[in-house]
């Protein structure tokens, strides 16, 4: 299948909504073991300055300081990422935060879990991130649930992005933030068709190199292309409930972060 889509620039755009997250799966199976190291080599490193200014806007709250007896303990503060992968933004938000901050990593796909569950036992982590399998478009969880809901370059994988939206507002609490980081839309003069032959050529064939394949990669750069663009995701958003609605563009709108509230 994948060979026959491959026959336009943007052949993918071709696949049936119902087989998209089968796609999207099989993909991520495939990189789940180098997807850490992927991500580091196709951003040069850019993913990290990027999920940092997530995890702010996150906002967990900070650690107690040692001797301040006056100072008010944590509070709890419960994180739901989204297609949160191998675990990176929720590792990253637990180290931002106090003892009280907690986060749940929801996955499509066993392989990426598995290899989040080894890193959390790493780092120590363990008792303070739980994965779940779960589908964004079906969240196993009650209303209102968390303080904040992120997903970071997950959205785009998702075949049905308003359910995943509503389904997020759905588990957010009132006065919770939902966060999202998404590739978007290069526009600075000069920069535009130098990412365009970055994403096209260099991605795949760092692809091919490191996973042995460029053919997943393909796909991720193409669906970039066709990821609504930051004003329409706005209203999607909306849509789905989210108030106070805002993004911001970063590295020349190679990203942006998405914002609202549940109110
Ligand atoms: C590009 S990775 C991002 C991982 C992580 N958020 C990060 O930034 O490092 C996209 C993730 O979306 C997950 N995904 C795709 N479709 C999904 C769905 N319908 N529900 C939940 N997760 C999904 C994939 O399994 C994959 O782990």
């Amino acid at each position: 299948m994948v060979a026959l889509m491959r026959e336009t620039h943007f052949g993918y755009a071709q696949v049936p909504l119902a087989d998209k997250q089968a796609l999207v799966d099989g993909v991520f199976h495939k990189v789940a073991r180098r997807y850490d190291l992927m991500n580091d080599l196709m951003s040069a490193g850019l993913h990290r300055a990027w999920k940092d200014a997530l995890v702010t806007a996150i906002n967990p709250p900070p650690k107690g300081r040692p001797g301040r007896l006056d100072e008010k303990p944590d509070r709890d503060f419960a994180l739901l990422d989204v297609a949160g992968g191998t675990g990176d933004v929720s590792f990253r938000t637990i180290e931002a935060g106090g003892t009280g901050t907690r986060a749940t990593v929801a996955d499509i796909n066993a392989d990426m879990l598995a290899v989040g569950r080894e890193r959390a036992a790493e780092r120590g982590l363990d008792d303070a991130v739980t994965f779940v399998d779960a589908n964004a478009e079906a969240l196993p969880f009650p209303d209102k649930s968390f303080d904040a809901v992120s997903i970071a370059f997950g959205i785009r994988n998702v075949p049905r992005i308003e359910v995943a939206l509503a389904e997020m507002h759905r588990v957010l609490r009132t006065g919770g933030r939902f966060l999202c980081l998404e590739f978007s839309n290069v526009d600075v003069p000069g920069l535009d068709a130098l990412y365009e032959l970055y994403s096209f050529n260099v991605v795949p064939a760092i692809g091919r190199a490191v996973v042995g394949d460029a053919e997943p990669y393909r796909y991720l750069v193409e669906s970039i292309r066709r990821f609504p663009r930051p004003n329409a995701f706005a209203e999607m958003m909306r849509a789905a409930g989210l108030r106070r609605v805002s993004h911001r563009m970063m590295s020349g709108g190679i990203v942006a972060l998405h914002s609202g509230w549940r109110l």
